[in-house]
């Protein structure tokens, strides 16, 4: 199976960083994308990339730092979407429910940060917090689809979904799917196809049931396999093969 979607350079995991990679391929991990959140932790990605054979990078800045945004920004992505192991512009796009940056702001590092990606035929790993309608405008106006990518943690009903597939982009499920009162995103993984799925742990954060609460790591991702198994009514195996596949074809693994 493979982690579309973890923060391995967080602090949460500065203790038993090693250990917890390693405990990774133990339980049958083939793959992780590292999601960089600002250039600091681009960085973080690629190093965690140049040590782990197993672990890959995004490097971007997420809508929460995007105030920190300058001249230099840039140039410093660029000089780390060379390296070899950088395989997506991530994570990337707008979130007003925390508006930790204003939203003209968050809107304009989106929007340049797609054109990098174009730049680089990359795809984009995006992150969309209650921020659905203008997400679409931008991916559009911008052209993301002649790159394509994910839309992580997708938090949206079953028909921003549909417009999410009509522009070649996956869906990315995490933790939520599995809480005792998750609705939409049950709709959302039972109406899109299996071939447009990629699975994630978001982690540290968002852990699956039964380990809600806990520190994430990518041991956890079989608790989602499970439940997209048991909501399309398909094999586990199934749903395994079909979403590493999927994240190869994404992420040309
Ligand atoms: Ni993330």
């Amino acid at each position: 199976m493979i982690d579309s979607h973890a923060h391995y350079d967080d602090e949460r995991f500065n203790e038993d960083r090693h250990e917890i990679l390693q405990k990774c391929v133990d339980e049958g991990v083939s793959h992780i994308v590292n999601a960089g959140t600002d250039v600091e932790s681009s960085y973080a990605s690629v190093s965690l990339a140049d040590k782990y054979p197993f672990v890959y990078a995004a490097v971007g800045v997420h809508p929460h730092e995007a105030s920190g945004w300058n001249d230099d920004t840039l140039s410093e992505l660029k000089k780390l979407a060379g390296c070899e192991k950088v395989v997506a512009i991530g994570e990337i796009g707008l979130d007003y429910h925390y508006d930790f940056s204003p939203r003209s702001v968050q809107k304009e590092v989106f929007a340049r940060q797609i054109d990098f990606a174009r730049s680089l035929k990359k795809p984009v790993i995006v992150h969309n917090r209650e921020s659905h309608q203008d997400i679409l405008d931008i991916l559009k106006s911008e052209k993301a689809y002649e790159v394509g990518g994910v839309l992580h943690c997708f938090s949206g009903s079953v028909e921003m979904a549909k417009q999410v597939l009509d522009l070649g982009f996956m869906i990315g499920i995490g933790g939520p799917v599995t809480f005792k009162k998750a609705v939409k995103p049950v709709e959302v993984v039972r109406y899109v196809p299996l071939d447009m799925l990629l699975i994630e742990t978001d982690c540290p954060y968002l852990s699956p049931e039964p380990v809600r609460g806990r520190r994430n790591w990518s041991g956890n991702l079989k608790y989602i396999l499970e439940k997209i198994a048991q909501i399309k009514g398909i094999d586990y195996k199934e749903a395994e093969m079909a979403t590493t596949e999927n994240a190869r074809q994404l992420f040309k693994f």
